[in-house]
């Protein structure tokens, strides 16, 4: 295999995708969308996620030191793209008549149509010049019942069929093309 190099980028290494419910200071709720989203180790597993630049996820999750970080589906697609291209400073953006409901262990938003909503508290934030990186513990995961069946875990995934990115594209679970970042919420 011959190779080109190239600066920094991440083209063709696909992401989960995955709603961050907050509060604002009001009590109201927020969702944006994220992708920088993986997992660590310390004695039991937890999760690490990059925000950049100014957002109000990002001022909420500072403020409040906790969040749900909610699955995207195909299903959710549509929404999950406005959420990702509105900014939250737009005060009509949460008025799309979302199903919302409450964590089981903290007082954080969730999507009841998201199939597995983690319940996340900030232990560590790294700040950088231009994003921080929050290191959080698990402190519940509320799953869909239906996942615990007998299904094979390829078909419980083809049934909630999660949502990748790269290339500034959405692909499905089984990788057919959903559309360019902004175009899925058209559809709303
Ligand atoms: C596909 C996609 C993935 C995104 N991933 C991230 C991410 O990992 N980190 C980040 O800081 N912003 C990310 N964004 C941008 C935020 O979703 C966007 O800033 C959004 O407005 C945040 O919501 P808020 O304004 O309500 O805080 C992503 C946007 C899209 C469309």
């Amino acid at each position: 295999m011959s190779k080109i190099s190239l600066k920094p980028y991440n083209d063709f290494c696909p992401q989960t995708l995955f709603l961050y419910g907050t509060y604002d200071e009001d009590g109201n709720p927020d969702f944006g969308l994220f992708c920088w989203f993986s997992y660590i180790w310390d004695g039991e597993m937890g999760v690490m996620c990059c925000i950049g630049g100014d957002k109000p996820t990002k001022s909420n999750i500072k403020r409040c030191k906790i969040f749900s970080a909610n699955l995207v589906t195909e299903e959710l697609l549509p929404v999950a793209d406005y959420m990702g291209c509105v900014s939250g400073r737009n005060p009509d953006k949460m008025k799309i008549g979302l199903d919302i409901g409450k964590g089981e262990v903290l007082n954080v938003p969730v999507l009841n149509n998201s199939p597995v909503n983690f319940e996340l508290e900030v232990t560590d934030i790294i700040s950088k010049h231009d994003g921080d990186v929050f290191l959080c513990k698990i402190r519940n995961v509320l799953q869909d019942e239906s996942l615990s069946s007998d299904e094979t875990a390829y078909a419980k995934l083809s049934r909630i069929a999660p949502v990748k990115t790269t290339c500034k594209r959405y692909f499905g679970f089984d990788g057919h093309d959903m559309g360019a970042w902004g175009e899925p919420m058209k559809t709303l």
